[in-house]
């Protein structure tokens, strides 16, 4: 039997300590063009240069997986015009860099509820997924129309589904059967989440997945994020002690 404690440890880094999956909520986009009296929308421009930088960055330094909180499911209460520019990033996005994604090894996966989105968008996401389904290298997961508890309820949904139709007992739902059913399904859990712009929160983010995760907060808004600084977040997640509920090997009677 795997007990919960065996799911997090099978989960969790590689005997080098090297982070498996780094996920980042890419915040402060609108404060870094207010300051700058530019429009909000400067600051999404600037922002979707950053996130090709640390995307190449990350494929450089041979990271095995990437996710990116790009747009929350929350994130629709904007102003239409900012709802509408972000799509539009999107679309740019992947239009002009599948091709290069491809050529690097990328591979794309796309989290968050796809029913409901416009055909084109959809068209392209399910385009980026399959065009790369094959790369070996980087894994690219774009968090988009994302939140967490709405992945949840898709997932108890499912589960549900299967138990009315005598397929599945309730008693097989445990902790792994539920991983199955996220849209992270065999996915590491992300060793490090990252949030930019000064804010302390997760913000619907991979609520179930962040169970052990380390966290770091940088006041740094995302178009102002780096390569360099990235790479001191890997130094300062290096530092850290993680014991999972255990203790320290060495410590204890
Ligand atoms: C992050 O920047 C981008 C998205 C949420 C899509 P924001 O647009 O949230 O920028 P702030 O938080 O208003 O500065
Ligand atoms: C979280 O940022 C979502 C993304 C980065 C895509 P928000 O800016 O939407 O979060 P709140 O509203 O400040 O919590
Ligand atoms: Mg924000």
């Amino acid at each position: 039997m795997t007990t919960g404690m065996d799911a997090v440890r099978q989960s969790f880094g590689r005997p080098d300590g090297f982070p498996r999956h780094v996920a980042i909520i890419m915040d402060g986009n609108g404060r870094w063009a207010r300051a700058r009296g530019l429009p909000r929308v400067e600051g999404h421009r600037r922002g979707l240069q950053t996130l090709r930088e640390i995307v190449r960055h990350a494929g450089d330094v041979g990271l095995e997986c990437l996710t990116l909180y790009s747009f929350s499911s929350e994130n629709w209460s904007r102003p239409a015009e900012e709802v509408r520019e972000l799509m539009g990033l999107l679309k740019i996005f992947i239009r002009r860099d599948l091709a290069e994604l491809d050529r690097a090894g990328v591979r794309v996966r796309v989290v968050g509820e796809r029913a409901g989105l416009a055909a084109d968008i959809a068209g392209l996401l399910d385009e980026a997924e399959t065009t790369t389904a094959a790369n070996t290298g980087l894994t690219l997961v774009v968090a988009f129309n994302y939140g967490a508890r709405n992945e949840i309820a898709r997932a108890v949904r499912a589960l549900a589904r299967d138990v009315a139709a005598g397929r599945l007992a309730p008693e097989a739902i445990d902790e792994a059967a539920i991983g199955r059913r996220l849209d992270t399904a065999d996915m590491p859990d992300p060793d490090l989440i990252i949030r930019t712009s000064g804010e302390q929160r997760l913000s619907n983010f991979l609520l179930w997945q962040a169970a052990y995760s380390e966290f770091l907060f940088v006041p740094t808004y995302w178009p102002d994020f780096s390569a360099a600084e990235f790479d001191r977040a890997i130094d300062e997640y290096l530092g850290r002690e993680r014991r999972f509920g255990g203790l320290k090997a060495g410590v204890g009677v």
